[in-house]
């Protein structure tokens, strides 16, 4: 395996490059509190945790990780006051235009996972020139759960395969986890070796259900706009401490 320099230089000397994670997903919680605790509404929090997700991405790319997931909205955030739903929608569309020149520039692959279609017009046309321009991009891969639901993934699956059963493209007994991945929102991407939540939730919250089968989970008290990256190099310390056994015995 040869070993970028530029991130030999910027790793934290204490991480082995050798046994970073490939993946890391991360469950961007507290927003709100954070918000709630400097005495300002939780929008601001929502604005806050958009610099830090710019910062953790940033990090994974210089520290040589290869992608990287982020809860933006869950199928169940819907259930929140019209007010902040809002205000995330039309902040997601800012933050994609805003950032779109520097992402094409830094390599940056961008993804969008989710039921789309449901997403307000003018952000679904943000999502697709996003994706198209960024397409050919190497450095890392950056994937948003906009409106994901791991149930609902699941389930579009099913009936996907459901349908091509159906028209005789393939028998039940063909139906494999390989068949089963082709139909995921997440398909030809790895799944997640860690899995952070901020905000010291222990609960995985509907994210990912199929792909984190055996991600190393990292809670940590912090809240989403504090996560920095000298948080970020500890969660990286406690991964680089585990066995990951699968199952298997040592
Ligand atoms: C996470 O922060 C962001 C989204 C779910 C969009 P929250 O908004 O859930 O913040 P808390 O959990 O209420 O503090
Ligand atoms: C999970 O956070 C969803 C996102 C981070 C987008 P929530 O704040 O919605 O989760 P619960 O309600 O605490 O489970
Ligand atoms: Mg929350």
């Amino acid at each position: 395996m040869t070993v970028n320099p530029a991130v030999l230089n910027s790793l934290p000397n204490d991480l082995d490059v050798l046994r970073l994670p490939k993946h890391v997903a991360v469950i961007m919680d507290g927003n709100g509190r954070w918000a709630q605790q400097q005495g300002q509404p939780r929008f601001m929090g929502h604005r806050r945790g958009v610099d830090t997700l710019k910062e953790i991405l940033r990090c994974c790319k210089d520290w040589g990780i290869e992608a990287l997931t982020a809860y933006a909205f869950s199928t169940e955030n819907w259930g929140r006051p019209l007010t902040e739903v809002d205000f995330l929608m039309t902040l997601f569309e800012r933050v994609l235009r805003r950032e779109l020149k520097e992402m094409i520039e830094e390599g940056v692959q961008i993804h969008f996972v989710g039921d789309l279609q449901a997403l307000p017009k003018s952000l679904q046309e943000e999502i697709d020139r996003a994706m198209v321009a960024t397409q050919h991009n190497t450095k890392i891969k950056f994937v948003v759960a906009t409106n994901y639901g791991g149930r609902r993934e699941i389930l579009e699956a099913c009936r996907a395969i459901a349908q091509k059963v159906q028209r005789g493209e393939f028998t039940p007994a063909d139906i494999d986890e390989g068949i089963f991945e082709q139909h995921l929102y997440t398909k030809g991407i790895s799944h997640p070796d860690l899995l952070i939540r901020t905000s010291g939730e222990m609960r995985v919250s509907n994210f990912l259900l199929w792909q984190v089968a055996y991600a190393e989970l990292y809670v940590t008290h912090t809240l989403w706009p504090d996560f920095d990256r000298e948080a970020f190099h500890k969660a990286l310390q406690d991964y680089q401490q585990r066995h990951r056994r699968f199952g298997k015995v040592k």
